[in-house]
Order: structure tokens, then C-alpha cells, then sequence
């Protein structure tokens, strides 16, 4: 399966910046296909930007768009709220949801982030869904109970279409504080979310499980050549053109699939 390196530009950008990062983004992708796929999430505000600038980009090697949060509801009285409808006619492909920093600040549940997931899903756009454990949860050793628990969430409300979803495997504590999940200590983590996807659907080995924590241009290759690291959610190093053009570099060509003989 292809990797997907995703940006996380978080709450970060100005329309000079985004406009200066998208271009050196495009220009380093210019000279061939990446081996993998790649997307940016971006400000919802500056989805329109970010659009147009992808639409005059003379490469076809460009990242997908996506958005950082979407409500749950179709549309009425929520005032502040951007439904999946919304991020569709902006082009977005992709939206995060139930990002630890949304669980953490905004008080958001499992039960809403499968609803969010549920209204990306609706409206034709992949959630990213993100799960993980803060230091106290790693250090009760109640990591796998956790994530476990988050995406049982998802599965729960999104059974069906399952196999629709990105998932994200975000340690809190190694989010955006430079220390990173070993590749071994991440791999046991993704192989239990695969575990449990494949319990859930008969069509999950198509669902990409992406790591996100402190990745960067001299980590990620260790982390990427994991059997079910299936590509990265990049915060701080996405921000930076040259380091994010490495993670992408960084990731391996896909395994081509077994032909019949
Ligand atoms: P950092 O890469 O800055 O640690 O952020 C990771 C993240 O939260 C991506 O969603």
C-alpha cells in the first residue's frame, strides 16, 4: 500500500506563508511522482487559498487538501461550526478528527469524534482519525486499553465503511515535544489497531494507520519502514518545506502486490 505523509499545519500560516510553503512543497515534488501519497491540512480559513494555488500548480504532483476539524451536523444553528459539506466544495480529500488537541482543549469525546468521522464519511471525505495515549495513560500501562477504546468509538458508529478511514496513531506525549516513539514501541501500537480493524472489517488491509509525533526528516525513515506504519502525520517539520519534502523522500515505494500465476 502507498504511504501517506499528511501535514498538519495546525494553527499556524498567514496567506505570505502558506503561499511561500505550498510553492517550495510543489517545486521540490515538481521533478517526479512521489512514492507516496501526501496531503496538507490546513486553517479551514485558508482553504480557498490553498485551493486555488493547487489549481494553478503546473505539476500534477501536488499534495491533497484537507482540513484540521468538521462538525458532526449537516448544517443549522452551530455557530463557529464547518460541516463536511463545506470542506468538500474547498476540495478537500482528507479532515482530521479527534486530534488530541481537540480532546484535550475542547473537551471532545469518542463519541463526537465517530459522529465527526461519520459526517466526513457522508459528505465523501476521508477522516484521519487520531488516537493515543497521554505520558500518565503510557506509564499505567493502559496504552493499548486506550487507543483500543478510541477507535472502538469509531468502528462502533462508522462499521460499515471502515475500510473508508485513515487512523492516526498520535502518542500525546510525543507531540511536538521532539521525542518519538521508537519504531519498535510504535509498531506494537499499530499492530493492535490493525488487529482490531481486522476484526471490524474484511476489507481493513486497505485502511492506512499513519504515525504522528515528533516525525521528522531524521526519523522517519526508521519509523516508515514498519510493517504497518503506513505513513506519517507531520506537525512542526510540515511547516518547513525542505524537512517535509525529506519525510516524504524518506518513505518506501510500496510493495507491489502478489500477481496470480
Ligand atoms: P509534531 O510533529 O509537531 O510533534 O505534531 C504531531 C501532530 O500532532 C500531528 O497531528
Amino acid at each position: 500500500m502507498k504511504k501517506l505523509i499528511a501535514g498538519n499545519w495546525k494553527m499556524n500560516g498567514s496567506l505570505a506563508a502558506n503561499e511561500a510553503l505550498l510553492r517550495a512543497i510543489a517545486q521540490g515534488l515538481a521533478g517526479g511522482a512521489p512514492s507516496c501519497d501526501i496531503a496538507v491540512c490546513v486553517p479551514s480559513v485558508y482553504l480557498p487559498q490553498l485551493q486555488a494555488l493547487l489549481g494553478e500548480a503546473a505539476s500534477p504532483h501536488v499534495p491533497a487538501l484537507g482540513a484540521q476539524d468538521v462538525s458532526p451536523h449537516a448544517s443549522g444553528a452551530f455557530t463557529g461550526e464547518i460541516n463536511a459539506a463545506m470542506l468538500k466544495e474547498f476540495g478537500c480529500r482528507y479532515v482530521i478528527v479527534g486530534h488530541s488537541e481537540r480532546r484535550q482543549y475542547h473537551g471532545e469525546s469518542d463519541a463526537l469524534v465517530a459522529e465527526k468521522a461519520r459526517a466526513a464519511l457522508a459528505a465523501g471525505i476521508t477522516p484521519i482519525v487520531c488516537v493515543g495515549e497521554t505520558l500518565a495513560e503510557r506509564e499505567a500501562g493502559r496504552t493499548e486499553e486506550i487507543v483500543r477504546r478510541q477507535l472502538a468509538a469509531v468502528i462502533h458508529v462508522n462499521g460499515h465503511c471502515i475500510s473508508e478511514i485513515v487512523v492516526a496513531y498520535e502518542p500525546v506525549w510525543a507531540i511536538g515535544t521532539g521525542k518519538t516513539a521508537s519504531p519498535d514501541a510504535a509498531q506494537a501500537v499499530h499492530a493492535v489497531l490493525r488487529a482490531q480493524l481486522q476484526a471490524a472489517s474484511d476489507r481493513s488491509a486497505r485502511v492506512r494507520i499513519l504515525y504522528g509525533g515528533s516525525m521528522n526528516a531524521a526519523n522517519a525513515k526508521d519509523l516508515l519502514r514498519q510493517p504497518d506504519i503506513d505513513g506519517g502525520l507531520i506537525g512542526g517539520a510540515a511547516l518547513k518545506a525542505t524537512d517535509f519534502l525529506r519525510i516524504i523522500a524518506a518513505a518506501p515505494h510500496p510493495v507491489p502486490a502478489k500477481t496470480a500465476i
